[in-house]
Parts: structure tokens; C-alpha cells; sequence
């Protein structure tokens, strides 16, 4: 005997109503980033790596430096080894070193004194500075004061914020003017 299969109308939108509840039941949820797409129909540009304006940035490739970065080496020692005075034997080194003097004479003379023998006008007041026409001091090559001027010791103060890089290569031309004036430097 066969018997007839056919679904009755009630019964088909039984399984409708069914499978709207099931279908909105799973499909949505609860979206925690009010800004994520969670279905893109065609995304095109959508999800590329884009900055936007006013609100994040791109990192900067790793290993890349800031075109304006000044880098000094650490210690005075490793800047003695690493850094060359660009004025030095330059034509224009007499200009150069002219506004070296002037700076010394504003900036290091109170303490070093105009001869580098450490007699400025603040010898009375301050921890005697060593003489810098000293064979030792004269030995040593320009990076050495570069760093000492930018950073100064625990005992003299820096002068980094003070005088720009270029001023500083300046004052050690002048420095070097001054070594070779004193005849006898030794200490
Ligand atoms: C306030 C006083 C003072 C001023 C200003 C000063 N210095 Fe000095 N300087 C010292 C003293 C003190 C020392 C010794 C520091 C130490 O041994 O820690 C020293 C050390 C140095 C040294 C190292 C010498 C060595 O034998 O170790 C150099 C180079 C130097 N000064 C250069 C300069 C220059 C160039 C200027 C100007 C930009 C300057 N100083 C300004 C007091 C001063």
C-alpha cells in the first residue's frame, strides 16, 4: 500500500519558523569592537594596511633612524675612537675657530682659565680643574673634549644644552691653538 508522503502546509511552516529561530539564534552575536566588519561582502580596500589620519601611525621600519638624530658614542673614550672634528683642516678653519675662542672665552675660561692651566676667575670657588695643555691631555684626540663638553664629569658641568655640535667641534679647534702656545704644558 502506498502511503502519501506529502508534507502538509502546517508542517512546512513548522520548519520554517524553525530555522529563522535557529538561524537568528547562531548568527548573531554580540559584536565587542563596534569598528570590526564582521562579514565583508566584496572588502575590497577595506582591510588594507592604511593609517588613519588623526587617529594611529605607522611603525617606522625596524633599524631606521630619525634623519635629525645626533648619535654619541657612550663613553669619552669610545668617542675618542669614533668621532672627527669635520672643521679641522677645513678652509674655513680660521673662521671656525675664531668663534671657537669667542665661545671659550664665554663657556670654559672661568674655570680653565685663557692658558687652559685651570686659573679662571672661579679658582677660588670651584675644585681646580686639571690643566689642559698637559702632554696627556694633548695626546688626546678631539672626540675625547667633544664628549667632555657635551656631558661633563661628575665634578664639571655639562655643556651639551648650551653650545650646539657645531660650537663644540669650534671650541676644541680653539683648544688645540691654545695647546700648542704653551710650551711647556706638563703637569
Ligand atoms: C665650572 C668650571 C668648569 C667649566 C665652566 C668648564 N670646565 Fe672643564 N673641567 C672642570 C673640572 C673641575 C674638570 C675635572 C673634572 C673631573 O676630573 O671629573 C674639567 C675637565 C675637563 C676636561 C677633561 C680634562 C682631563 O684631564 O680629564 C676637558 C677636556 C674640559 N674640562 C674641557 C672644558 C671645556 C672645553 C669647557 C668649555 C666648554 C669646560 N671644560 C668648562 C671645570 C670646568
Amino acid at each position: 500500500m502506498i502511503t502519501n508522503r506529502a508534507i502538509s502546509w502546517q508542517a512546512k511552516v513548522r520548519w520554517f519558523c524553525l530555522g529563522l529561530l535557529f538561524t537568528g539564534l547562531t548568527s548573531c552575536k554580540y559584536q565587542v569592537d563596534g569598528n570590526q566588519t564582521k562579514l565583508q561582502y566584496m572588502p575590497d580596500m577595506a582591510t588594507s594596511p592604511v593609517a588613519r589620519s588623526q587617529r594611529e601611525y605607522l611603525d617606522p621600519p625596524e633599524g631606521s633612524i630619525s634623519h635629525d638624530a645626533i648619535l654619541y658614542p657612550k663613553t669619552a673614550e669610545e668617542a675618542e675612537t669614533l668621532l672627527i672634528n669635520p672643521f679641522a683642516g677645513r678652509w674655513d678653519e680660521d673662521t671656525q675657530k675664531a668663534n671657537g675662542a669667542r665661545l671659550f672665552g664665554v663657556y670654559c675660561a672661568v674655570c680653565h682659565g685663557q692658558d687652559l692651566k685651570g686659573h679662571g676667575t672661579v679658582q677660588d670657588k670651584f675644585p681646580p680643574p686639571p690643566d689642559l695643555a698637559s702632554d696627556l691631555n694633548k695626546n688626546r684626540k678631539d672626540g675625547f673634549f667633544f664628549h667632555r663638553i657635551t656631558y661633563g664629569t661628575a665634578v664639571m658641568p655639562s655643556y651639551g644644552h648650551a653650545t650646539s655640535p657645531h660650537e663644540r667641534w669650534q671650541i676644541i679647534l680653539h683648544v688645540r691653538d691654545l695647546q700648542k702656545a704653551s710650551a711647556n704644558g706638563s703637569k
